[in-house]
């Protein structure tokens, strides 16, 4: 018996054996990043680029220059000079006029049930898309019952899976009538937005929470305004000023309309914010930093300010200024070219606190066809999220962009960004490998290391 008690009890004096399993646990709960309780997880996507079908600015651009962009692609001109030296030949259909035809893209408008079936099967609770003013309103002030309809089983089939949605106004493309207008040039198309908007809060509004006015419109505006690579393809600094200013009334107006009918409505513009780092912290690129911050990332929410409830971060790009030249360092890019940077995530999530309003992330993806990059890029950048809300970023939700595949405006449809692969002949869908590792912190709520 002596000799039975004796380990007993040397066990239960031994101090370093209850260290050991508080060692233990302090460690295993050390390795889980636990996000805040009632997160919001999912995927994002937007009418224009998944839907097909649709008549639109776009589509309308699409035609007129597909050949183009097709030609300039063989060409290696510039826009496409800096896929040159990758392997261009992995993505052959950019040298076909087709790749840049929306066409039926990936029918989402048909199997919009089969696609959340899919989310909900991925553990998702949330869903980002947008409603497609053209369908809407296909004639100036003639609205279209049947898809209002369509929309409301839209949200229904999201509802009816527990995924909440993040709706979407406007993701870029305008009813063809509206653009003949002159689109966002013309002054009074705040009026035009606010009655959609309004129609929306009468006929939805009481199915949706968030709402999105514009997305991104300080991408549209650069790129249709300055640049003029995409419709109306101008490049005039007078006209961007003007687009800006109307989208700013625009979204005030949208604003306005949507509290008075649904007051606990959350309201905002999907912000695409850019990740300024001043390289080696030399004076002049933190001054260069302080103009970039100010002119790309904030000068649009201080023209809204007091006309928000809520941040909804977009964000892509990492740009460590150099006198003002990039300085990145391109370890690991996406098939587009673009350098993947998770820690840039968390670092915007920590900008934006100055807000102090409650932060989504509504979009955050890369184009991976091969799906070599993309687990490691979601758990990377999801660890720097989980940094910044420990040092106090308010962050409720991560929508990675995109639930599936789609057309990538100008790009086409070459460029691969969903969790879900697209067959675009048969339409078939395919669950990506780091879609399952990324439904296991969806489930779970916390990322393991
Ligand atoms: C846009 C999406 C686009 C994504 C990837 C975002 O800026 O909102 O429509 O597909 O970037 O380029």
């Amino acid at each position: 018996m002596g000799v039975q008690k004796e380990p007993k009890q040397a066990i239960k004096n031994a101090p370093g054996t209850w260290g050991i399993f508080y060692g233990l646990f302090w460690y295993t709960n050390l390795m889980k990043l636990i996000f805040p309780k009632g997160f919001y997880w999912g995927a994002s996507t937007s009418a224009h680029q998944v839907e097909g079908n649709n008549h639109n600015s776009w589509s309308e651009w699409e035609k007129k220059n597909a050949e183009r962009l097709a030609s300039e692609a063989k060409d290696g001109t510039d826009v496409w000079k800096k896929w040159e030296s990758r392997d261009m030949n992995r993505f052959p259909e950019m040298f076909e006029k087709d790749n840049y035809i929306s066409g039926d893209a990936s029918d989402h408008y048909n199997k919009f049930k089969e696609d959340f079936d899919i989310a909900k099967t991925l553990s998702h609770n949330t869903h980002r898309f947008s409603i497609e003013w053209s369908r809407i309103e296909p004639e100036e002030g003639k609205f279209d019952e049947k898809e209002i309809g369509h929309y409301l089983d839209v949200l229904h089939a999201l509802r009816e899976r527990g995924i909440e949605p993040f709706v979407t106004l406007w993701h870029w493309p305008l009813p063809v009538w509206l653009e003949e207008k002159g689109g966002w040039e013309n002054k009074n198309i705040y009026k035009y937005f606010e009655k959609y908007a309004k129609k929306i809060a009468d006929t939805l509004g009481d199915k949706i929470t968030f709402w999105i006015t514009l997305n991104e419109p300080e991408v549209f505006s650069t790129l249709s305004y300055l640049k003029g690579v995409w419709p109306p393809q101008k490049k005039s600094y007078f006209l961007y000023r003007r687009v800006i200013r109307n989208l700013v009334k625009a979204h005030k107006s949208a604003y306005i309309v949507i509290k008075e009918k649904t007051p606990q409505a959350q309201v905002c513009v999907a912000k695409h914010n850019v990740y300024f780092e001043a390289y080696e912290n030399r004076v002049v690129n933190r001054l260069l930093k302080l103009v970039s911050d100010w002119w790309w990332n904030d000068w649009f929410l201080k023209q809204i300010k007091g006309f928000q409830d809520v941040i909804t971060l977009n964000h892509y790009h990492h740009n460590r200024i150099n006198y003002g030249f990039h300085k990145n360092e391109n370890e690991k890019v996406s098939d587009l070219g673009w350098e993947l940077y998770p820690e840039s995530l968390g670092k915007m999530a920590s900008e934006l606190r100055k807000y102090k309003l409650p932060i989504y992330v509504t979009e955050h993806g890369l184009a991976d066809a091969d799906d070599s990059r993309r687990e490691w890029f979601i758990l990377e950048s999801l660890k720097y999220l989980h940094e910044a809300i420990s040092n106090g970023a308010d962050v409720r939700g991560y929508l990675h962009w995109s639930l599936f595949d789609n057309f990538e405006w100008d790009k086409g449809f070459w460029p691969r960004f969903g969790l879900v692969e697209v067959d675009y002949k048969t339409k078939e869908r395919t669950i990506r490998s780091s879609a399952q590792v990324y439904k296991k912190i969806c489930e779970s709520n916390m990322l393991e290391l």
